[in-house]
């Protein structure tokens, strides 16, 4: 089935927040952040804003009737900087004008007078400081302090990786106004309708009834807006509820590179021991997380960081532990992955580092330590239909991989200028959410009297393609046309209690919970045609929207089952409900059973370097990906292809900087470079490894959106291959993104 947004998106038909129509008296909002890292608010001069034209009303943290205070986890983030800012572009003022430009101009016209205090943008200095956001956590398995002495080659490194802007093309917004009974009704572009629903009546004051919120779909969200839509829409929602008028804000898309967090820069120290035949006998990792200044969502990031710190691999001796650093820097948020490709990229480091220092290929490692069938991983749960050398060896046959490794040698022994390199990755990856209570999710289903049938749930369609997949599943439950079926927005009155749509699990919780009610509303369709019939319902089916009466046609169509169901007073709407089951884990012991499964792939990654300018091409990226029994192949070679690029882009060419002082130094699309159509690798070939697929999947097909990023690590070794069949003195290190002019430097070292 084609994803059903195609032809609306590319018509521009697509209504996203800044289109809906808005209603009469209508105001703006644009906000007033701070212009330094950290400081003590000294004064806030607003005045002369508030005389220009058209201004109607500025906000700040003293206007706010409920709690000033948006954090999710740990509750340490103001919505409005009270007395003190802890990064430029927090917060401070929301000015509500009565057009967008007037906002803007006005925010212009505001000063702040901040004494500055010692800004910190490093995570080591952070940590060595005493400024942590939550307590550290390590995870082990074995006894890496008796194994090292078991080691015959121990080798240790530094690596660091850098931070990523989500670059959704809809940027952060959401449209506020007054419902019956003083309430308020928040559109909002978030993968969390009920957190937006949750903080707004924190920050109102309000109980949560009061709070409608409303999610049509987003023009991208890849993690930045599961926590970060939050303080825009309660925003618009705290000027509309005190100005009594609609209020709309929509961020430029330079304050929104500015003022919202990315991906965390980790900064790692390894410490891999082999034995003599390669086998990776211990691991031991302290990784400093780059939090930014609130919490946000690092603590759960932090945790995926550690779950997925062996990768592909079973280690059976490991020690890693994550320390959350807070800094003067936005804070840092969900990315696709959510810590795991910061985790992925420091094991595949710490085995390149061996593989070179003992000068050997780093394929002769990887292979020898892949995760068997039953191996337990660092937390305790054991792998099941551990799938990774199933893709490995698929990938080495099917790809003719040797004759990959002979032609790049080939090619570097003829060429001087030029030179390729090959990289191999691997990748496992857990899908639930690490916080077992999130993962359940509840579907409403309507068969309206003529047949049609309305579907709400909580997964938010951010391009994924998940309300596709949910049409597909109705479809096929009920056995009738997709065209029969619709999707309705994300709405926390038909749906409540919703997790946000993220961790991949957004068709897997919402779709089972939408095939739950399905059949239940299937069953009851049935009992209906066995009383028109007058047989048994074991007997009946229904197939192509008709009845069938032990495979026979009855004459009996969909339309005049579902009327006759409603003129004998059948309910004709339910509403599923779905946990995974099986899943918990003991934060106390650092163990259990997180994971309803897990995802394998592998990547082969070749690139061509021009060893002249420094800048290079990817030829080709070949894959083998355990979806499970794929329901939507279109959509889920998509999910590959995208994925794959931003995570290319994450390791090549995005790089985030600030300054010292805690500016973002790459501020916009002309100083942060994503990948482009010429970037992408010029062949992508995807290939499903064939398996039936895990129970908990939805119809055994595998959650898809995140674990092909981490396929994107293998351009970083890639491109160190090639770096080093040009200079054999190049050192190599660990430091991404390896941007043209980081590669240009290290072709030239001596
Ligand atoms: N694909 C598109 N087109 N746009 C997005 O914003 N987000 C990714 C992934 N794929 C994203 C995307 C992220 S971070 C996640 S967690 C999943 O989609 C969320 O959707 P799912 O749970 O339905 O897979
Ligand atoms: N993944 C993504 N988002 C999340 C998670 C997770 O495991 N936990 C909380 N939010
Ligand atoms: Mo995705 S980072 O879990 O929104």
């Amino acid at each position: 089935m084609k994803n059903i947004d195609s032809k609306n998106h590319v018509t521009g038909k697509s209504v996203y927040v800044d289109d809906i129509p808005i209603q009469a008296g209508t105001l703006f909002g644009a906000v007033f952040g701070s212009p330094k890292a950290h400081g003590r608010i000294l004064s806030l001069g607003t005045t002369e804003a508030e005389l220009l034209e058209g201004v109607v009303k500025i906000f700040t943290y003293k206007d706010i009737p409920g709690r000033n205070q948006i954090g999710g986890i740990i509750e340490d983030e103001p919505l409005f900087a009270e007395n003190e800012v802890h990064f430029i572009g927090q917060p401070i003022a929301l000015v509500v004008a009565k057009s967008e430009i007037i906002a803007r101009k006005a925010v212009k016209l505001i000063n702040a007078e901040i004494e500055e205090l010692e800004v910190i943008t490093d995570a080591r200095e952070a940590k060595e400081k005493g400024n942590l956001l939550i307590p550290s956590r390590t995870f082990k398995l074995g006894d890496v302090e008796n194994a090292w002495p078991k080691c015959d080659y121990i080798f240790e490194g530094k690596v660091e990786s850098g931070g990523q802007e989500h670059l959704y093309i809809e940027t952060q917004g959401s449209y506020a106004y007054l419902t019956d009974n003083n309430s308020i009704k928040i559109h909002s572009s978030t993968q969390g309708a009920t957190l937006v629903q949750k903080i707004a009546a924190r920050v109102l004051g309000l109980p949560m009834h009061r709070i409608e919120v409303d999610v049509a779909r987003l023009g991208g969200g890849f993690g930045g807006k599961e926590d970060q839509a939050t303080p825009y829409a309660c925003m618009a929602a705290l000027a509309s509820f005190l100005i009594q008028k609609p209020v709309k804000v929509i961020l430029h898309r330079l304050d929104d590179i500015l003022m919202t967090g990315k991906r965390h820069p980790y900064s790692t120290d390894f410490k891999i021991g082999l034995s003599e035949n390669y086998r990776i006998l211990a691991y031991q990792t302290t990784m400093f997380q780059n939090g930014g200044a609130a919490s946000d969502l690092s603590p759960a990031i932090m945790e995926r960081t550690l779950f997925h710190s062996t990768g592909a691999y079973f280690i059976p001796n490991t020690e890693v532990t994550v320390h959350s650093c807070k800094t003067n820097l936005p804070p840092n948020t969900a990315f696709r992955g959510f810590g795991a490709p910061q985790g992925m990229f420091v094991i595949e480091s710490a085995i390149a580092k061996a593989a070179c220092e003992l000068n050997i290929s780093k394929r002769l490692i990887q292979e020898t330590n892949f995760l068997k069938e039953g191996n337990q991983f660092q937390y305790g749960q054991l792998a099941e239909n551990a799938n990774i050398e199933k893709c490995y060896y698929s990938a080495i046959k099917t790809y003719q991989v040797n004759e990959i490794e002979k032609e790049v040698e080939g090619f570097n022994s003829k060429n001087t200028n030029y030179k390729k390199g090959m990289a191999i990755m691997p990748v496992c990856f857990g899908i639930s959410f690490t916080k077992t209570p999130m993962n359940q999710a509840r579907a409403l289903v309507h068969i309206y009297q003529d047949g049609s049938v309305g579907i709400s749930t909580g997964a938010v369609e951010m391009g994924q393609g998940v309300n596709t997949k949910l049409i597909q599943v109705a479809s096929q439950v009920f056995s009738i046309n997709p065209g029969r079926i619709k999707i309705e927005t994300t709405n926390t009155t038909r749906v409540a209690n919703t997790s946000p749509t993220a961790a991949s699990s957004g068709a897997d919780l919402n779709g089972n919970a939408l095939k739950i009610a399905c059949t239940t509303l299937l069953k009851r369709l049935k009992s209906t045609s066995s009383k028109m019939l007058s047989c048994d319902a074991s007997e009946l089916s229904i197939e192509g929207e008709k009845v069938l009466k032990n495979g026979k046609e009855t004459g009996i169509g969909w339309n005049k089952l579902v009327e006759t169901a409603f003129l004998g007073r059948v309910c004709l709407t339910e509403n599923g409900h779905y946990a995974t089951p099986v899943i918990h884990f003991d934060k106390t012991k650092e163990k259990g059973y997180p994971f309803a499964y897990h995802v394998y792939g592998v990547a082969i990654v070749t690139v061509t370097l021009d060893c002249i300018r420094g800048i290079y091409e990817f030829d080709d990226v070949k894959i083998i990906h355990d979806f499970g029994n794929s329901m939507n192949t279109a959509i889920d070679n998509g999910q590959v292809e995208g994925a794959l690029v931003q995570g290319i882009g994450w390791v090549t060419m995005e790089e985030v900087a600030f300054s010292k002082d805690g500016k973002l130094l790459s501020n916009s699309l002309s100083t942060y470079k994503v990948p482009d159509i010429y970037s992408v690798p010029k062949n992508i070939e995807i290939i499903p490894l064939i398996v039936d697929g895990p129970e908990l999947a939805l119809l055994r097909s595998k959650a898809v959106g995140e674990p092909p990023f981490m396929y994107g690590i293998g351009a970083y070794f890639a491109l160190t291959k090639a770096i080093r069949a040009f200079n054999p003195n190049y050192k190599l290190d660990f430091d991404a993104p390896l941007t043209p002019e980081k590669v240009l430097l290290r072709l030239y070292q001596k």
